[in-house]
């Protein structure tokens, strides 16, 4: 099978478990089919020769669901790959894509432009982010886009200085401000500025920037969300409870949190907190689903009608005081025949 009939037919079966207008729901597939032109039409595991960053067995591309009160949008996070064949391919197949992009409806690539230079490399690191992006479609309206970069990219000494450069030239400096003046401390303590993301639209975009948490008490990760002016720390302890269990376990398996900047901030706005689901967690995310004002059902819906999906991620956010939260469930596939391990990366042709 070739990686555009993998995802669009996993893309088309969550559509399904969700009940969405068929109509509508095949427009969008045809959209996602576009979007991994033309290296989706590559059959899956004869070409694999460099792994993508975005899931641990290299396969580029995520599935995700937003759930907040009645709302649920669907979402894809892939990686061009390109000729993959030296990681600056993938990071050209990314710009070049953006670029593709500008000229949809609502579309507005000149803030990534304004940026673009500063997350480029002349080569790229194997198995790191490079160029990513990802279509967003709450279901009756246009999908939307976000593209990822990676603040890493010239090292990781140099990640403050990137995203503080990025900041200035969005004008969100004294946003930034709080998390610079922190970013002794939190490198310290084991947080980790991983991602930086944009929204490609025309309306009210924001920004993002994302963290990964190291070893460390499970307490300790609300530090960075909780930086941000809407965050609930006693919500994300609840959750963080059912969940992981014990705040005073250390963590290993590197959760996320991700603060967002919209355009006219003067403060992170918002957290987004990402713990990772252990195998059997589907009862946890049910509880958590039924306390933060969110409907299990459709999650449920979702895992037994996608096939070989894992639901590898939580995340939990709150935009207002006592409304409903924000929560993701974010798939990770099988989709590879050999669990693939750093460095020895199989380029084997998988049959499918
Ligand atoms: N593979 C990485 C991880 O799981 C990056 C990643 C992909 C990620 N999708 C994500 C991180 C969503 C946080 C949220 O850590």
């Amino acid at each position: 099978m070739s990686y555009e009939g993998f995802i669009t037919d996993r893309w088309g079966r969550l559509c399904a478990a969700l009940a969405v207008d068929e109509g509508q729901a095949r427009a969008v597939q045809a959209e996602v089919r576009s979007l991994l032109h033309p290296w989706g039409s590559r059959r899956i595991g004869t070409a694999c020769g460099l792994p993508s960053f975005v899931s641990a067995d290299g396969f580029p591309a995520e599935l995700s669901v937003s759930y907040r009160g009645e709302r649920t949008e669907l979402r894809l996070l892939f990686e061009s790959l390109g000729r993959a064949v030296v990681p600056l391919d993938l990071q050209q197949a990314g710009r070049v894509l953006t670029r593709r992009l500008a000229g949809k409806p609502g579309v507005d690539i000149e803030r990534y432009l304004v940026v673009e230079d500063l997350f480029l490399a002349a080569n790229p690191a194997r198995y790191r982010p490079t160029v990513w992006h990802s279509l967003a479609w709450l279901p009756g309206t246009a999908p939307r886009y976000k593209v990822y970069l990676n603040p890493q990219v010239h090292g990781i000494s140099d990640s403050y200085g990137v995203v503080g450069e990025a900041m200035r030239r969005l004008g969100l400096s004294r946003a930034w401000r709080p998390v610079l003046e922190h970013a002794g401390a939190l490198t310290a303590q084991g947080h980790e500025l991983e991602f930086f993301a944009l929204d490609l639209y025309d309306q009210q975009p924001r920004v993002k920037v994302y963290f990964r948490h190291h070893e460390m008490k499970l307490s300790e990760v609300d530090t960075v969300a909780a930086l941000a002016r809407r965050h609930d720390s006693a919500r994300a302890a609840r959750v963080r409870q059912v969940i992981c269990g014990d705040d005073d376990v250390v963590v290993t398996d590197e959760p996320m949190t991700c603060l967002a900047f919209h355009h006219d901030s003067s403060v992170p706005e918002e957290a987004n907190v990402y713990l990772r689901l252990p195998g059997a967690a589907g009862e946890r995310v049910a509880e958590v689903m039924l306390a933060e004002g969110g409907d299990p059902r459709k999650h449920a819906a979702v895992l037994s009608g996608v096939p070989d999906c894992r639901p590898e991620l939580f995340s939990h956010r709150v935009t207002e005081p006592g409304g409903p939260a924000d929560m993701g469930v974010y798939l990770r596939f099988d989709a590879y025949s050999e669990p693939v391990r750093e460095g020895e990366w199989s380029c084997g042709d998988t049959g499918r």
